[in-house]
């Protein structure tokens, strides 16, 4: 069996642990977002970064496997989609895309100091960090702990299996993109100050 860096191949992993691990994952990149910020600065090759990660990782990983297994595990034992909690992760993990999709249409021109732009770049940002980590809270405490008592064995077998031969359809990429978390985490911001 291969090891590409993800839980999905440990053998004590559940459905919850692989999913909140990944949570983790994000988390320090939030975070990196959250201290660019905090500095004031606008730097473009991190943000060109951050973006790589969120639309490959977070949302080509681990959105994937919640989007393409979890979620319609729940629904196939009675979860509802549309006015409950599956419905509800959907409609954050979309306005978490449009959020990345306006960073990244307002980073050069808030790089040259356009004020406008500067403005809506820190607002999408800021929004986007809010947005996840309120979506994580609520996946850890509370969606992931129904899955736990709603699935039986035989159905969480399957989605660790589903998510196995998700990360095997692109070797790598986990790792890959785990260390790109790990750059990011540490990334030393070099743009010059702006002033939204
Ligand atoms: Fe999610
Ligand atoms: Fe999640």
């Amino acid at each position: 069996m291969s090891n590409c860096g993800c839980q999905c191949h440990d053998k004590n992993a559940t459905v919850r642990t692989i999913l909140m691990d990944e949570h983790r994952v994000i988390e320090r990149v939030l975070d990196a977002v959250e201290r660019m910020l905090d500095e004031n600065v606008i730097d473009r090759e991190f943000t060109l970064g951050a973006v790589d990660f969120i639309r490959n990782f977070a949302d080509g990983c681990h959105h994937a496997k919640e989007e393409d297994h979890l979620f319609p595990a729940l629904e196939s034992v009675g979860v509802p989609r549309e006015g409950g909690p599956v419905g509800c992760m959907l409609h954050e993990h979309e306005l978490g895309r449009s959020l990345v999709g306006l960073m990244t249409s307002s980073l050069d021109a808030a790089v040259a100091g356009r004020p406008e732009a500067v403005d809506a770049f820190r607002r999408a940002a800021a929004d986007y960090v809010l947005l996840l980590r309120h979506h994580i809270q609520k996946e850890d405490n509370i969606l992931f702990v129904m899955a736990e008592r709603a699935l039986d064995c035989q159905r969480k077998k399957e989605l660790i299996a589903g998510f196995e031969r998700s990360e095997n359809a692109t070797p790598g990429k986990h790792e890959k993109y785990l260390a790109l978390a790990d750059r990011l985490a540490n990334w030393q911001f070099r743009a010059a100050p702006v002033c939204g």
